[in-house]
């Protein structure tokens, strides 16, 4: 066999891959191998399907949801030119062969996923219209003839998007994982809750989301805290997600081969909960006077009270039964210095399990966490400051590195689990450059799409050994300064798509110019087409940069 394979692969055209300066087409994230062929295939009224695995559902109905919607129609079975899906057992998770010849189209993968990228990929060959939202009036599609074989570089490719400090609607919660989806992007990181509100319906403590869903004049929750973005102040700010809602979404993203993982961030950042909840989260008897470095007061569920291991067990349940993904994420940043400093209830924790510290009551706090989690079969994702010495996490615990690479690398070197997030490359809240004309933070970038696109993951102080320890690529889209769609649109768009090439490419074939000219000719047509209010490229004028 093993002579065999050279022969095989040059059968399929796929031997000396195409280099990536041959502006050949217009797919992001660039596929592993790619081969132009002669010739075209049109698909139109006449064509049909066959499909030899359930495992394709998704990707033909995907093709189909937008067939009807640009063209009115639908593939029938068996048409005389076929698109036929089948089951390759040897290829794996993801990975999937597309080949389009004159007369048909191969689809192989193993996965549902696999044939859900092959499917986007053969629509990324199409007229851009092929992702309009309305009727084009067009009736038939050329695709190219062309041989590509690709999986991802790595298995987890995420986008953060905080539903907390702005809140977003369930359909634009939809749009956010289809874009995702089809730029193979495969974990989107819902931050349900933070100190401007909680977001997600939990039957056991209705106030959470009656109380901690609402902010503004009148209501227990102060409008804005700093720097959270500022609308009209006399309106009150609302929204949360039925567990109903919550179900629909999980299912729509399931579809599109994406998971989600869903964020409750505490002890600290709980603002809303704590409002929500005084008597169980917060030690009547605390003398702390602390603010966050966001500058919010009381923000913090307290370690030392029954109550708070009680509350978030239930929650966590909730949440488990909501989300089946294999993670949770519990948050864990930034817990304010000063923090249960006066809390009595504390002081008889540190006392009872010999804590001399903090730091070590929130090593005890995330080790409860992570026992609660185990219980219900899921693993811990926490922002880096969870881990401490002395919690007792589970080896398969994820942290998320976002201060810097210092942390993350030592981390991986020591054989955790780690997303480097660093805010420098993949904060999506911060400006593309720098410019009072321009939306966004500035604390951390700015950080333009050529920078996103430039970003290593494996760091190279990362010994070989331990690189399996960095499990992928993930961005975040914080909300303080996206008060609206648009503007959410904006500040990600098109920073994702250099994200999903740098999640699922190998860095070999990763290069700049050539995929400047695959969002101009194509990418960038497809966010207009499904009406993305995203950045337009290249960057403003110079004269628009202050400093
Ligand atoms: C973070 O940016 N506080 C994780």
């Amino acid at each position: 066999m093993k002579v065999l394979i050279p022969y095989l692969l040059f059968l399929f055209g796929f031997y000396g891959t195409v280099c990536a300066q041959s502006y050949q087409h217009t797919i992001i994230p660039e596929p592993v191998h790619f081969k132009k062929l002669q010739g075209d295939f049109n698909l139109s009224l006449k064509s049909g399907y066959r499909l030899d695995s359930d495992l394709a559902q998704n990707g033909l109905e995907y093709l189909q949801e937008h067939l009807l919607q640009t063209s009115g129609f639908t593939l029938h079975q068996d048409g005389t030119h076929n698109i036929v899906y089948t089951l390759d057992r040897k290829l794996q998770d993801e990975e999937y062969n597309l080949s389009v010849q004159a007369q048909n189209i191969h689809i192989k993968a193993n996965s549902s996923s696999g044939f859900f990228y092959a499917t986007v990929t053969l629509m990324q060959l199409m007229d851009p219209k092929i992702w309009s939202l309305d009727k084009v009036g067009k009736v038939s599609w050329k695709i190219p003839a062309v041989m590509i074989h690709d999986t991802p570089r790595f298995k987890w490719r995420g986008l953060m998007l905080d539903s907390s400090r702005n809140f977003f609607s369930v359909q634009y919660i939809k749009k956010f994982i289809d874009r995702m989806a089809q730029h193979k992007l495969n974990v989107f990181h819902w931050h349900l809750t933070d100190d401007e509100g909680w977001r997600i319906e939990i039957k056991h403590y209705p106030l959470l989301t009656q109380i901690g869903a609402v902010r503004g004049p009148g209501t227990k929750l102060p409008f804005s805290f700093y720097p959270a973005m500022r609308g009209p102040k006399e309106n009150v700010q609302k929204g949360f997600y039925t567990q109903e809602e919550i179900k629909d979404v999980v299912a729509y993203a399931a579809k599109r081969a994406v998971n989600i993982l869903p964020e409750i961030d505490v002890p600290a950042h709980a603002k809303a909960a704590v409002t929500a909840y005084p008597e169980l989260l917060q030690d009547p008897d605390d003398t702390s006077k602390y603010t966050s470095v966001q500058r919010v007061s009381n923000n913090t569920i307290d370690p030392g009270l029954k109550s708070s291991y009680i509350f978030l067990a239930h929650v966590i349940e909730e949440v488990t039964a909501l989300f089946p993904f294999e993670y949770i994420h519990l948050g864990g940043d930034e817990v304010p210095k000063k923090a249960w400093s006066g809390s009595a209830a504390v002081n008889r924790l540190k006392k009872e399990y010999h804590l001399k510290n903090s730091a070590d009551v929130q090593a005890y706090f995330f080790s409860e966490m992570d026992k609660t989690l185990a219980q219900h079969h899921r693993k811990l994702v926490a922002w880096q400051e969870a881990n401490r010495a002395g919690s007792k996490l589970r080896e398969e615990s994820l942290f998320m590195a976002w201060k810097g690479d210092g942390l993350g690398v030592k981390l991986a070197n020591t054989q955790h689990n780690v997303l480097f997030v660093p805010a420098q490359f993949l904060y999506f809240d911060q400006q593309y450059i720098r410019s009072k004309n321009e939306y966004g933070h500035t604390w951390a970038g700015p950080t333009d799409t050529k920078e996103v696109y430039s970003y290593q993951p494996l760091h190279p102080k990362i010994l070989k050994q331990n690189r399996a320890c960095v499990k992928g690529v993930h961005a975040c889209l914080w909300s303080e300064r996206a008060p609206n769609e648009e503007i959410a649109d904006y500040l990600v768009w098109p920073r994702a798509l250099a994200l999903s090439e740098v999640a699922w490419t190998p860095q070999k074939s990763r290069n700049w110019r050539y995929f400047q000219q695959k969002m101009q000719n194509g990418g960038l047509q497809r966010l207009s087409c499904q009406k993305v209010y995203y950045r337009h490229f290249p960057a403003a004028s110079r004269q628009d940069i202050t400093n």
